[in-house]
């Protein structure tokens, strides 16, 4: 700035008054660093004024994510600030790493899934030529926590090859990103340039649940956008855009937000039958993660240990033994037996017996039994929401599941009164067309097959 001042200056003086400065300097040297001078001053203006500006570290690292979701994608694509900033929760379905084979219990749902969402999305061209073949934007999952329902969203994105957008409803209210509307307009629009795609909201209720007088104006205004936003990609023929929603409250949705999913389905407490198919698909995947020897054969290939009327299989003895367990608390008893026998050869060793083994023995039936005991159920959770569903509490093993989907969507709303529009009445599996399409577990996966294998809870 200084050196701007006295080249101007002297650039002034030499116009001005030639007379005074002779022939000593020539004009055009003047101009010349006149020019440098302000050229300089201009880099160094713009550079402070980069360094004093608050969304600085934002910005870059906004255009960090760009880049790393370009690379992630393998498109470019333009984006605004706000689409930028939602880049972080973009997944492409190439990077899931969960498939539908890793969900264990649910067959009949994910068959009607892969008809009404993954089908149309993999082939848009054969379900848009008509109205009657339009496919659902809206689809609900809901049930109590643990079950699998996040999982079963991203299983979705991946087997549809459809780019995942996890709208975190804590970004979206951050006070760090500020402009929560703008926000979701990026997440519907971002949704457009990268379609096929997926918005998931996890825990929709936090984001569209019922609207109150005590609603600060942001969370109305998100609420409204959001909606105007969806009914437009439900008009727009155009849009390969499915909204997911997944809840363990349904019944405090807002009856706006029901109506726009007219697809839901009821992910319960898993009964005995489809625990056993849980705790199969989880050691069946340990058992490709790690060989086959890490789990004795008989709890592999689950054959029943003894002969006769009584003889069990050893994981229906243990689905037996852990009513009130959920998927994840399958996975944490799971998680927790698995240690025992690493335990025990780490101790053989620390003790370094001459017999000492030298690998960890497999797992057995016996570490599961014994893991049963110091495991905690959240069967507490579940029946906080069969609770608050209207269904006082109801177990787990209850009526078999048709009749359950039914109560938990329109009777519980009707008998509490609190959504005059029920959840959609979609009954899991009845629409089904099992091994029609590229869904089919046992050929495709290689899983263990066996009578509960294709005999899930929804058909006993
Ligand atoms: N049906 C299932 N099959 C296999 N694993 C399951 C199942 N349900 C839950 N899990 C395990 O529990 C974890 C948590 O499940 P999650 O999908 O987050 O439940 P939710 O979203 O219903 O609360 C999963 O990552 C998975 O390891
Ligand atoms: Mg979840």
């Amino acid at each position: 700035m200084v050196s701007l001042s006295l080249a101007w200056d002297r650039f002034v003086s030499v116009m001005t008054e030639p007379k005074k400065h002779g022939n000593k300097a020539p004009l055009w040297q003047d101009l010349l660093m006149l020019g440098v001078s302000v050229l300089a001053s201009g880099a160094v203006m713009s550079f402070v004024l980069k360094q004093i500006d608050p969304q600085r570290d934002a910005k870059l690292a906004a255009k960090k994510r760009k880049q790393a979701l370009q690379k992630r994608l393998g498109m470019q694509i333009e984006m605004n600030e706000y689409e930028q900033l939602l880049a972080a929760d973009v997944v492409n379905p190439d990077c899931i790493d969960v498939t539908l084979y890793d969900i264990g219990g649910l067959d009949p749902i994910i068959d009607s899934l892969y008809n009404k969402i993954i089908s149309p999305m993999q082939q848009p061209q054969l379900f848009l030529s008509s109205p009657l073949l339009k496919p659902s934007k809206g689809i609900l999952l809901y049930g109590p926590p643990g079950t699998g329902k996040t999982m079963l969203a991203k299983a979705i994105a991946k087997e549809s090859g459809a780019n995942f957008i996890n709208l975190r409803v804590s970004s979206l209210h951050s006070k760090w990103f500020g402009d929560s509307t703008k926000l979701v307009t990026a997440a519907f629009t971002l949704a457009w340039k990268l379609q096929p795609s997926i918005i998931f909201v996890d825990e929709v209720d936090a984001l569209l649940g019922k609207r109150n007088s005590m609603d600060q104006d942001i969370v109305t205004s998100v609420k409204t956008e959001f909606m105007q936003l969806w009914d437009g990609m439900v008009t727009d023929s155009d849009a390969n855009v499915i909204v997911l929603a997944a809840t363990n409250r349904p019944y405090d949705l807002d009856e706006a937000v029901l109506r726009r999913l007219p697809l839901s389905f009821e992910v319960g407490m898993p009964s005995a039958a489809q625990r056993e198919s849980i705790l199969r698909v989880i050691l069946s995947n340990e058992a490709a993660a790690r060989g086959s020897a890490c789990i004795e054969p008989a709890l592999l290939e689950n054959t029943p240990e003894e002969t006769g009327p009584a003889a069990m299989r050893p994981l229906e003895r243990i689905a037996e033994a852990t009513e009130g367990f959920s998927g994840s608390d399958l996975m944490e008893l799971c998680k927790q037996a698995a240690c025992r026998p690493l335990h025990e050869f780490i101790s053989s060793m620390s003790e370094g017996k001459k017999d000492a083994p030298e690998a960890p023995r497999p797992l057995t039936v016996h570490d599961l039994e014994a893991s049963i005991a110091t495991s905690r159920p959240s069967r507490f959770n579940a029946q906080k929401y069969y609770m608050e569903a209207g269904r006082g509490g109801e177990p787990p093993d209850g009526p078999e599941p048709h009749a359950r989907h039914r109560a938990g969507g329109a009777a519980s709303g009707q008998r509490r009164g609190r959504h005059t529009a029920p959840l959609a009445d979609e009954v899991p599996g009845a629409d089904a067309a099992p091994g029609t399409g590229k869904w089919q577990r046992d050929t495709q996966r290689g899983h263990l097959s066996g009578p509960s294998e294709h005999t899930s809870a929804w058909e006993l």
